[in-house]
């Protein structure tokens, strides 16, 4: 792994002169394909059941072999090891990032200190399964002795973004009789929403997902909850009401969540790569542990490929090399996540917190400034939806994006009775396969209002069907892209720093914007000052 400044390294200073020739010969992939068809075969890769199809990018033959040397300069392939082994990589909080042990599998041996971790994940994950056969057969019941009928998950960023976006892309997996919603912000909207939409105390589960136990808003809702539990079931009654996912029991047990239902989160599970750990409780809840289990195995098969493929071959290596190859070598800070498939609609928003928070970073693990750009802004949209809002942009405006398609080849499960499905789904798959094209070839034109330039990467991710299966691969190999990334950097993809400054600011205002605060001398900045006196104000009028 990069100790030192990877922009340092003769290969660093290679690919920047071959980006110059490559730039300066105007490269076209137009001009790719015509002089090596046969780039497809080399560039679309499998991983799992997964096509990853690459030959769209901005690269040769030549490319791939300095960003492969650029890589085992920065010991990507040891850093990748040393992840999986359960060393503490994550070296500014002294942890491993093990995520990948979640799924390891019965059988396998992951060692930490000197505990075999997998035994604890095995326990837990049958902890999590009894709970929810319990919770799902009715036995497990509310304090009036009512059955369970909907689960609500109070959790934010990593304690939501994985777990929403797998419940809403295995919509079609969903167990009956158990209904999942998702609460995150502290703006009282959220809960108020879920809790005004006909939600009967009585049969109302909330499970608390907080890694620290500590994230405000999240403490926020479950102090909603409990007094809207209280207020229709008594005091006593709101406890048989809670189940918490968390690596921080005693204070879950002290908020009143009884310890028979505290799941258990390592600390050795970052927040966003958390999914596959109890904080996938409402998960399992509202796909049952078979499913569950299949989604694990999915991320398993990834895992696998990453440690068994040689980098030529392993997808989240070529594709996480690709993003440095833009970011650091064309100046593109940006790429677009289009998902064709509704129900991966918020899988970019996942994506955004899996990339943006592991490697928006400006110092490398050894504490000096990274020497070049790291991270890069994920967003994205869904198809075909995107193409009526930003693909305009994409197809004619100034700033390349790299966009990365997902798409299957067979519709969701459930949808094979409308009668029109499969001629949608068609359409749906040719127009993705069409913005690949289009992208990448453009249109030429005597109209310059009309001609769409090309040469605007994209990969394409085709996969079977959206399974439990296919998303366990997709989450990994994207989890793994990022880690190859930090690894190339030399930066610790596993902590999040930046985010605490911010709290600790909010602690101070929200004093200053209760009702009748004491205005203590102007302990804010200006601006904020300025702000908070406005809101007073703003707050005071009735109009
Ligand atoms: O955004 C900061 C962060 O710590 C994320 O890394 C994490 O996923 C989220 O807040 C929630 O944290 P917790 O699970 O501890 O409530």
């Amino acid at each position: 792994m990069a100790s030192t400044d990877i922009t340092a390294a003769a290969e660093w200073t290679a690919l920047a002169r071959h980006a110059r020739e490559l730039q300066a010969g105007g490269v076209h992939l137009r001009e790719l394909f015509s002089v090596d068809p046969g780039r497809v075969g080399r560039l679309a890769l499998t991983a799992g059941d997964l096509v990853i199809d690459c030959s769209r990018h901005l690269v040769t033959a030549e490319t791939v072999e300095l960003l492969l040397a650029l890589a085992d300069r920065a010991g990507v392939s040891e850093r990748i090891a040393a992840t999986m082994a359960g060393d503490p990589v994550n070296a500014t909080e002294g942890r491993p990032a093990l995520h990948t042990a979640l799924r390891a599998g019965p059988g396998a041996s992951v060692v930490v200190g000197d505990v075999d971790v997998t035994t604890a994940v095995s326990a837990e994950l049958n902890r999590m399964a009894g709970f929810a056969r319990a919770v799902l057969s009715g036995e497990r019941r509310g304090a009036t002795g009512r059955p369970i009928r909907t689960v609500v998950n109070l959790g934010i960023g990593g304690s939501y973004l994985g777990l929403a976006m797998a419940h809403e892309a295995l919509a079609a997996f969903r167990r009956p009789g158990v209904e999942c919603r998702f609460v995150s912000n502290v703006d009282p909207a959220d809960l108020a929403t879920v809790l005004d939409d006909g939600l009967d105390p009585a049969e109302t589960l909330f499970v608390v997902v907080s890694k620290s136990f500590g994230t405000p808003e999240t403490l926020a809702n479950a102090r909603a909850a409990r007094a809207w539990l209280s207020a229709a079931l008594g005091p006593d009654a709101a406890d048989h009401h809670f189940a918490a996912a968390t690596a921080n029991a005693a204070a879950a047990t002290e908020f009143g969540v009884r310890a028979g239902d505290v799941f258990r989160v390592w600390d050795w599970v970052g927040g966003r790569y958390s999914l596959g750990s109890a904080a996938g409780l409402s998960l399992m809840l509202a796909i049952g542990e078979e499913r569950f289990g299949e989604m694990l195995a999915g991320m398993r098969a990834v895992d696998e490929h990453l440690v068994q493929q040689p980098p030529v071959a392993n997808a989240p290596v070529l594709m996480g090399l690709l993003g440095v190859w833009y970011r650091n070598f064309w100046g593109l800070q940006s790429r677009a996540v289009v998902p064709y498939s509704h129900r991966l609609r918020s899988f970019g928003s996942w994506l955004q917190q899996v990339v943006m928070e592991s490697n928006g970073k400006r110092v490398r693990l050894d504490g000096n400034p990274v020497g070049c750009d790291t991270g890069e802004v994920v967003w994205g949209g869904t198809g075909t939806d995107s193409q009526h809002s930003f693909h305009q942009f994409l197809h004619q405006g100034t700033t390349v994006v790299p966009a990365d398609f997902i798409v299957f080849a067979r519709p969701d499960v459930d949808t094979a009775h409308l009668p029109e499905a499969g001629r949608q789904h068609e359409s749906l798959v040719a127009n993705c396969f069409a913005q690949a094209a289009a992208l990448a070839f453009g249109m030429p034109s005597d109209d310059p209002h009309r001609e769409l330039p090309g040469n605007r990467p994209s990969t394409v991710i085709m996969a079977p069907e959206l399974t439990p299966s296919v998303l366990g691969q997709l989450v990994a190999l994207y989890e793994h892209e990022v880690l190859v990334q930090g690894a190339l950097w030399g930066i610790n993809s596993f902590d999040q720093f930046g985010v605490e400054h911010g709290k600790t600011l909010a602690d101070a205002i929200t004093g200053d914007l209760s009702e009748g605060s004491s205005r203590s001398a102007s302990e804010h900045d200006p601006a904020t000052e300025s702000l908070i006196a406005h809101y007073h104000r703003l707050r005071a009028t009735n109009d």
